[in-house]
């Protein structure tokens, strides 16, 4: 009875593996190219170690996604080994994971942007790995600014004006179903990105501050959200308003938008061989709120985070290193112009000729603004949730942003219970 353990270690051994093969499930997120490219590296991961490995869609909005893992995890099945984690979840979903201090080398560590791997940092315990970074970005036709002697708008008044003219332009000469522009507006955490990125590029904070206090309800978030909502049926189409990032990215790589508000990964994407604006394209900083405004991106970004329910633990986190370690990250750059965590291979050459924005917006990238997930914890998605319905409400004409903003600091406070998140 001895006998078969005994050739099965010696195979194992004969094979040059000192473990048995795990079979790890990985969730991917299935925007644009995301659920390809987690595939093929989770893949290269398990030929070279033995192990196997399963790639679980998805759903493509964060909101849903998040609904998902925390029916998965509070029931603790041990289904999925590994969870692709947005940036805004480690105080949500932080209790599920492993710390991977113990399982990552201080070399892999101290390769991440300090800030970026901070975030993931939950009581003194590390709780993913940074995989990639995101900024919201303008991205523009290039030829149609051109054709039409405008300037890469500096403030939204001047996106505004810019997109309304060429727009009506480009109708008046037979382009009917050209749109000015195109961007996140369906109730759910992009459009939380979209509106953080409008009200604090007009000097109106950050939702909540970081000392906690609620500071949204204020005359410059309240300008900035009624000027987003003069754009719906004007330069933006109505169906904005159910629009996450591939429905955005789907009208202006089809040709028919002047500009889209975006994350990188859509860089690849419209230059891709099959896209009909390929090389027609520039991106830039989104716009200032005014002249004494500034340029505003949101900070997203996903990271990889291994399941305290897994039975395979170890396996998982060397498959968590591998695919955010340098390599990879380089391929994902250069393949699909996700944004490294690594500062290394920004300065690589064959990463930079692919991304020829990423030197130019540096500055953008590193002062990305972040969603008060770290001060409002574990209450990050209703603060969230709170603020994309009244943004959402405002945009569709049901009540103006200063009557919104009003009740929205009302339902804040009482979610701040005791003057605690
Ligand atoms: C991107 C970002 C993420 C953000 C999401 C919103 O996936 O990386 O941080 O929450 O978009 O749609």
């Amino acid at each position: 009875m001895k006998a078969l353990p005994i050739l099965a270690a010696l195979a194992l051994a004969m094979l040059g593996r000192a473990v048995p093969a795990a079979e790890i499930a990985i969730s991917c997120g299935a925007v644009g190219q995301e659920l390809a490219l987690c595939r093929e590296g989770a893949e290269a991961w398990a030929e070279r170690t033995g192990h196997t490995v399963t790639v679980v869609s998805t759903p493509a909005s964060a909101t849903e996604r998040l609904a998902l893992y925390q029916q998965l995890l509070a029931a603790q099945a041990p289904d999925i080994d590994v969870f692709q984690i947005d940036v805004i979840w480690p105080g949500l979903l932080g209790a599920h994971f492993v710390d991977l201090k113990t399982q990552a080398d201080a070399e892999s560590l101290a390769a991440h942007v300090p800030a970026i791997l901070a975030n993931n940092v939950v009581g003194n315990r590390l709780v993913a790995m940074p995989w990639f970074t995101d900024t919201g970005l303008l991205y523009y036709r290039k030829d149609l600014l051109d054709k039409h002697g405008a300037a890469v708008p500096a403030t939204w008044q001047a996106l505004t004006e810019t997109a309304a003219r060429i727009q009506a332009a480009e109708r008046a000469a037979g382009n009917g179903r050209l749109w000015g522009y195109v961007w996140q507006g369906r109730a759910y955490e992009g459009l939380t990105c979209n509106a953080l990125e409008w009200i604090d590029a007009h000097g109106g904070g950050t939702i909540v501050g970081d000392d906690g206090a609620v500071t949204v309800n204020n005359p410059r978030a309240a300008a900035a959200l009624d000027l987003a909502a003069s754009w719906v049926g004007a330069i933006s189409p109505p169906g904005v308003l159910n629009y996450q990032e591939e429905e955005a990215r789907g009208v202006f790589q089809s040709g028919n938008a002047v500009f889209m508000r975006n994350w990188p990964y859509a860089w690849s994407l419209v230059n891709g061989a099959d896209s009909p604006v390929r090389g027609r394209v520039g991106i830039a900083p989104l716009p200032r709120g005014g002249p004494d405004g500034k340029p505003s991106g949101a900070l997203g970004g996903q990271t990889l985070a291994v399941s305290k329910y897994s039975r395979h633990v170890d396996a998982a986190a060397d498959l968590v290193l591998y695919l955010t370690g340098a390599d990879e990250q380089k391929r994902r750059a250069i393949v699909g112009s996700f944004n490294p965590t690594i500062a290394a291979v920004y300065a690589d050459p064959e990463v930079a000729a692919a991304n020829p924005f990423l030197s130019g917006l540096a500055d953008a990238v590193s002062g990305a603004v972040a969603r008060p997930s770290r001060v409002t914890g574990k209450r990050y998605n209703r603060v969230s949730t709170a603020f994309w319905n009244a943004v959402h409400a405002t945009l569709s004409g049901d009540g103006d942003g200063a009557a919104n903003l009003a009740k929205l600091e009302k339902d804040l406070d009482r979610l701040r219970r005791g003057g605690r998140w």
